[in-house]
């Protein structure tokens, strides 16, 4: 018998481990009320087709197979699974907000990876490395950017303690992420 809490405890406790996270703890997931346009919001950051957190986690692990730098490879893999309980926890606040975790952005269009920044089907080929290595990173950064613009906007907007936390907690994180990008670019791209 699979024991659900179990495993949960065992997955925080190993990404709070991890170097791609803040040390800021989750706060409870919660939410004080419903409030479906809440719900919608957040399902732009959860799957929208660009800049949310599952188009990061398809990017992140796409380079994570397609990069041979090993440091960098495995820097977007952590990064990868901070960004898969990052979806994990929208969509416990869309459901509790009274939405459905679908992926599906705020006007219903269903997730596309076609928006997914490869780099690779990029024409002009990286300078640096022949898998892309560089262009890679530029587009991690600045996927971290806009996720840094669309969480500060979205706990300005959400006029609920609860979820602002969680969201803050979040922001932490892709803040630790973009240092991370811009570290690894500054030592392998300049
Ligand atoms: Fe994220
Ligand atoms: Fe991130």
């Amino acid at each position: 018998m699979i024991n659900c809490m179990d495993i949960e405890e065992k997955i925080d406790e190993f990404l709070l481990s991890l170097p791609c996270t803040s040390n800021i703890p989750y706060p409870e997931i919660k939410i004080k009320e419903k409030n479906i346009e809440y719900a919608n919001m957040l399902l732009d950051a959860y799957s929208k087709n660009c800049n949310s957190e599952l188009q990061a986690i398809s990017q992140y692990m796409y380079h994570h197979f397609t990069i041979s730098n090993k440091e960098v490879a495995c820097a977007v893999l952590c990064i990868a699974l901070v960004e898969m309980k990052h979806l994990e926890v929208l969509s416990d606040l869309i459901n509790g907000l009274g939405g459905k975790p679908r992926f599906y952005n705020s006007n219903m269009h269903w997730f596309d990876s076609g928006n997914v920044a490869y780099a690779d089907k990029l024409k002009e080929k990286d300078e640096h490395n022949d898998d892309n290595l560089c262009k890679k990173l530029k587009l991690d950064l600045l996927s971290e950017r806009h996720a840094i613009q669309d969480y500060k906007l979205l706990i300005d907007l959400i006029d609920d303690e609860c979820v602002k936390a969680v969201l803050k907690k979040i922001l932490s994180d892709e803040m630790v992420h973009a240092e991370i990008f811009k570290n690894l670019i500054k030592k392998y791209c300049m």
